[in-house]
């Protein structure tokens, strides 16, 4: 049957408004994280006469691999075994700080109020669902985030609005078929008792990969109008609402025999983006195992290229180690129900 959990959004085209949030701030939308990043990092530049950016090692490789394309100077530096950051904070540089699974309020709060003279950009994409989570920024801060961790949208924001007057083709084209595609596997997994249909599935995983590689290159153009009216179909308090039943359900059912490192997510104040497992020297075998399963949990992150993990043993212990276990809107309990019975299993 063709149940599963995990992998890419789907896309169900409801334009109903639920909220004004992105109307307000749709000229500060961009194509993704990456990009609104980059134009991010470009602006701080130019204002403060800066030309180096520090950014933690355990991230996204392409918040690097943006850095590396543009040619800047970029440094890393180290988090804790708690997640907390430890930037060097030198002069001349610009410091990223990335809440991590939404876990870093209070450490990021500390860090920039110490430092005023510092220019920090703050990576908001694990915690824009958070309760006090806000665009308004501090003199020395400026934000960023991806949308597409807790929503089918490709989009990114920044706090900067996007200064682009012209909508590059390549993208605009990109945008339609992503969107369309995603309609595809919407309408596919909602059939849950049909037959799989591997050859099909195989197909929409070559084009989702296919537009990721596409997406990588585009920096630097205006976003579609139809951006934030997608955006503010979605029922971002529904959304809330699942995620943090579903990370609720899962945890009571597996914290005795699991090493949850996101329990602070249980907060009230807190939505989830995934639920996050230590699993120490089985992590690649239970992937493979809850894979067989039909239950695709992606690694928050795997190695990059990039960094040299000789200098960043806690980092590379991390890479090896944590496998995120998928939480989202788009499931219930009996969803968590069969990721618990699988887990227990193993
Ligand atoms: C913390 C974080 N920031 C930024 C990004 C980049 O976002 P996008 O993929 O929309 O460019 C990612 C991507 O995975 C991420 O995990």
């Amino acid at each position: 049957m063709r149940k599963l959990i995990g992998g890419n959004y789907g896309f169900k085209r409801t334009y109903r408004i639920k909220n004004n949030f992105f109307i307000r701030n749709s000229d500060n939308l961009f194509p993704s994280g990456r990009s609104a990043f980059i134009s991010l990092v470009e602006y701080l530049f130019k204002k403060n006469n800066l030309s180096k950016i520090e950014i933690p090692t355990f991230l996204c490789e392409s918040i690097a691999q943006s850095l590396h394309r543009y040619n800047f100077d970029y440094s890393f530096y180290s988090i804790n075994k708690k997640f907390e950051l430890k930037p060097k904070l030198k002069k001349d540089t610009i410091t990223l700080l990335v809440n991590l699974f939404g876990m870093n309020d209070e450490n990021i709060k500390k860090i920039v109020k110490n430092n005023s003279g510092q220019s920090f950009i703050i990576d908001m994409t694990h915690s824009i669902l958070n309760k006090n989570f806000s665009l308004e920024k501090k003199e020395n801060t400026e934000i960023f985030f991806s949308l597409r961790k807790f929503s089918p949208v490709m989009a990114g924001m920044s706090s900067i609005k996007n200064m682009q007057s012209v909508l590059n083709s390549r993208y605009l084209r990109l945008f339609k078929d992503n969107i369309e595609l995603k309609k595809k596997r919407y309408k596919y997994f909602k059939l849950e008792n049909k037959p799989i249909d591997i050859f099909f599935e195989n197909k929409m995983i070559r084009q989702f990969s296919n537009h990721e590689k596409k997406l990588k290159r585009i920096f630097h153009t205006k976003v579609p109008k139809i951006m934030p009216v997608l955006l503010n179909g979605i029922n971002w308090n529904e959304v809330r609402r699942k995620r943090k039943n579903n990370f609720l359900y899962l945890t009571k059912k597996i914290k005795k025999k699991f090493k949850i490192i996101n329990l602070g997510n249980l907060r009230k104040s807190v939505t989830p983006m995934f639920l996050v497992l230590d699993l120490g020297k089985h992590r690649d075998n239970i992937k493979k195992f809850l894979f067989s399963k039909r239950i695709l949990t992606p690694v928050h992150w795997p190695k990059s290229k990039f960094v040299n993990y000789r200098n960043f043993k806690v980092e590379k212990k991390m890479t090896e180690t944590l496998l995120s276990i998928p939480i989202d809107q788009r499931y219930n309990y009996t969803h968590m129900e069969l990721i618990s019975k699988n887990l227990l299993k193993y």
